[in-house]
């Protein structure tokens, strides 16, 4: 493929009535002007056919270090995220530079097919090699030419709960890592979660690095770890760099917590990723009927004007067995499980797998306007509404001006 673009035409966009020409400099976007008439496509201009074109998809929250592992060594039978962590463990045990590279390359071309361009992957720091890290630190110098990937320091077994974390935080940090996390609620007491917040939010304003934070990832309805960070993120006026993934806990909360809670949420301005099919598979182990969902207040924190955006977290791996890096997949059990299926959250729901995202990474020069790199991908629909309906594979992939992927229309 790879081939160089001067516009693409027919083009419908969120937001703006018929159909447009977006024309291409080199590797940035240049005039946007209406459709004038019938146009065929040239040889280096590609028809969208009337559909839409949005900017590339987000994978805001992803575990390439342990994708495409499911069953090695053994499956996990409880489905219990605290299961994963030991099958992990006895994984983590047998990996090589190749085998991480290998593994997270595959992951990455997976996700590329979908119209996948800028990826967070979350990486394993609880391992006194660092071998995971330093493979992924090389698969971003490698795949920069189709994703912008972007590298957590994760303590998968916790900061104050496994010997060294603290040290190996520094060190990932000082070798590349861009964003700095934590696990909180796997701490082994509630003064260690605490604590560990409180370190890993000073360590990342030290190096100044973004955050993101595994928070409250259990139905524990006392898992409140989520204040702490806010509070945190809001003392030092960093919330806008600081992610909450998972937020499950806040699913169990009653409501007059809860109303105190998203005060401190609002003036902090957190950005929150939230994982459907992860979290309705891992959460609600420990429960009899009626069982519950285990997600985070989606609808909830958009309607307070916080961004909430989607990821997968899993390809085939301990946690969850399967997953194929197609984000409509996700959005749709997100939307199902956030009784969100109503006509005005549809229509803006590809916000949560594209713009809430970039938010969430950081991102610059990420959204369709004239000046910004020719980065999109044109999706098959007309409207939210019917791409999120038919879900079928994107039609194309454009990375700065050059076609990535492409297909024919179904
Ligand atoms: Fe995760």
């Amino acid at each position: 493929m790879d081939r160089q673009m001067t516009a693409i035409v027919n083009a419908r966009l969120q937001g703006r009535e018929g159909l447009h020409r977006l024309s291409i400099d080199g590797e940035h976007f240049a005039v946007f002007e209406p459709q004038s008439g019938e146009t065929e496509a040239g040889a280096t201009e590609i028809d969208a056919g009337s559909n839409l074109v949005i900017p590339p998809f987000v994978e805001p929250h992803i575990h390439l270090d342990a994708a495409m592992t499911a069953g090695e060594p053994r499956w996990n039978k409880s489905g219990t995220l605290f299961e994963g962590i030991e099958c992990w463990a006895e994984r983590k045990a047998m990996l090589t530079h190749e085998d991480v590279i290998a593994r997270a390359e595959a992951t990455l071309k997976l996700f590329s097919r979908h119209g996948i361009q800028y990826v967070r992957t979350h990486v394993d720091i609880t391992d006194p090699n660092l071998t995971a890290l330093r493979a992924l630190l090389e698969v971003r110098e490698r795949s920069r030419d189709f994703v912008d990937l972007q590298i957590v320091a994760f303590p998968q077994e916790g900061l104050w709960s496994y010997p060294g974390a603290c040290e190996l935080m520094e060190e990932a940090l000082k070798l590349g890592a861009d964003v700095v996390g934590g696990i909180p609620h796997f701490e082994f007491t509630r003064e260690y979660g605490v604590e560990s917040v409180k370190w890993l939010v000073d360590l990342a304003q030290r190096h100044d690095r973004l955050i993101d934070v595994h928070c409250d990832e259990i139905d524990d309805s006392e898992s409140r770890f989520l204040e702490v960070l806010a509070a945190e993120a809001l003392r030092y006026d960093y919330g806008a760099r600081v992610t909450a993934s998972h937020t499950c806990a806040m699913g169990s909360y009653n409501n007059a917590y809860c109303s105190r809670l998203f005060r401190l949420l609002e003036k902090s301005g957190l950005r929150f990723v939230s994982l459907p099919t992860e979290n309705l598979h891992l959460q609600g182990r420990f429960d009899g009927y009626p069982k519950r969902r285990g997600l985070t207040r989606v609808p909830e924190l958009l309607e307070s004007g916080l961004k909430v955006a989607f990821g997968q977290d899993s390809i085939c791996d301990p946690w969850y067995p399967l997953g194929n890096g197609n984000l409509l997949r996700t959005l749709d059990v997100g939307l199902h499980v956030g009784h969100m299926l109503g006509m005005e959250w549809i229509e803006n729901s590809l916000s949560l797998i594209t713009e809430n995202g970039a938010a969430a990474l950081e991102l610059e020069d990420y959204s369709l306007v004239p000046g910004h790199r020719a980065r999109c991908v044109i999706v098959q629909g007309e409207s939210p509404y019917e791409v999120l309906k038919w879900q079928l594979p994107v039609l194309a992939s454009i990375r700065d001006g050059r076609v990535m992927v492409q297909r024919r229309s179904e």
